[in-house]
């Protein structure tokens, strides 16, 4: 039975949730990478990658290829895996995608060599794979990536993650415009200090983001998605940012933000027909800046990476 194909799925990620620089994550339905895998004698061989960019299937420079290593070399196995790896998540696009193939390549490995890791075992392996592309540390893509709903990273070093919570009423708008931006570039660009009214502002509205998914409080999370510290400093790297984000607030949204290092720009509501007329404003502000985008409307991936038929 295990020598036999299995596919896993793993979600697109929102990192931040605004404010929450490295800290906040959230997994999002409707996009993500998908992972076929089976045994092999040994090593691990990347057989196929379906994707709309060039990427390397040198399981040393893919994520997937990286995270199912690690998780072979921890259960101490002998035997190997072969991978197909069908990429839904653009690069550089802020919406975790290095982090949904490390997640779904460490499931594949722990799956077939009935590991018994639990899903927040495998998040420090898939980090380190992610690790080795961003430039970065940080598992605000990982940890929801695997474990799905929203999550907290307190630490890194050692690792202490604490999964959220979900909200049930949010509909989020996800635009990524065909711009690639680079986490490790959008990381290199961050202020080396933050004013400490700044530094307030951000924390209060990251305390409450998480108090929102923990309680399942819509107004309070568009109440508090705000980011004066990291916001200011990518935008420019998003062309057309300022009048995506306005046409998006014009439309009715309660709240705009950057997924992750970005260019994916996120807004937030509670209708789902507003949600349909604020997609279509921000496309149309991104083409008015000769921008093209892909968008769609989604909620909250409660899941995390799994098995799919
Ligand atoms: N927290 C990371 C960053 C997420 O903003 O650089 C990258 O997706």
């Amino acid at each position: 039975m295990k020598h036999e194909w299995i596919k896993v799925f793993s979600p697109a990620t929102i990192g931040n949730i605004g404010p929450g620089f490295d800290v906040l994550g959230l997994a999002v339905k409707g996009w993500g990478d998908t992972v076929e895998a089976r045994r092999a004698p040994a090593g691990v061989v990347i057989s196929a990658i379906t994707s709309a960019q060039p990427l390397s299937k040198d399981p040393r420079r893919n994520t997937a290829g990286i995270a199912a290593k690690l998780i072979l070399d921890l259960l101490g196995v002998k035997g190997g895996l072969e991978l197909k790896l069908r990429k839904g998540l653009p690069i550089g696009s802020g919406l975790g995608s290095s982090a949904a193939s490390a997640a779904a390549g460490a499931f594949a490995a722990n799956y077939l060599y009935h590991g018994g890791l639990t899903k927040e075992q495998l998040i420090l392996p898939a980090t380190k794979a992610e690790e080795t592309v961003s430039g970065g540390f940080f598992a605000d893509n990982t940890a929801p990536a695997l474990l799905g709903g929203a999550t907290l990273t307190r630490s890194c070093v050692p690792l202490d993650i604490t999964r959220i919570g979900s909200i049930r009423k949010l509909h989020i708008v996800l635009v990524t415009p065909n711009i690639v931006v680079l986490t490790r570039h959008a990381r290199q660009i961050l202020p080396a200090s933050v004013p400490m009214k700044d530094f307030v502002y951000n924390m209060a509205n990251t305390a409450l983001i998480t108090a929102a998914f923990a309680k399942n409080d819509y107004s309070l999370f568009a109440r508090s998605l705000h980011d004066v510290v990291v916001e200011p400093v990518r935008a420019h790297l998003i062309k057309g940012f300022a009048q995506v984000k306005e046409a998006a607030l014009q439309a009715g949204a309660d709240g705009v933000a950057i997924s992750g290092s970005g260019p994916t720009v996120f807004a937030i509501t509670d209708n789902i027909r507003k949600a349909r007329f604020i997609e279509q404003q921000m496309v149309m502000a991104f083409i008015e800046h000769g921008v093209k985008s892909r968008s769609i409307v989604t909620s909250v991936d409660a899941e995390g990476t799994r098995l799919i038929d």
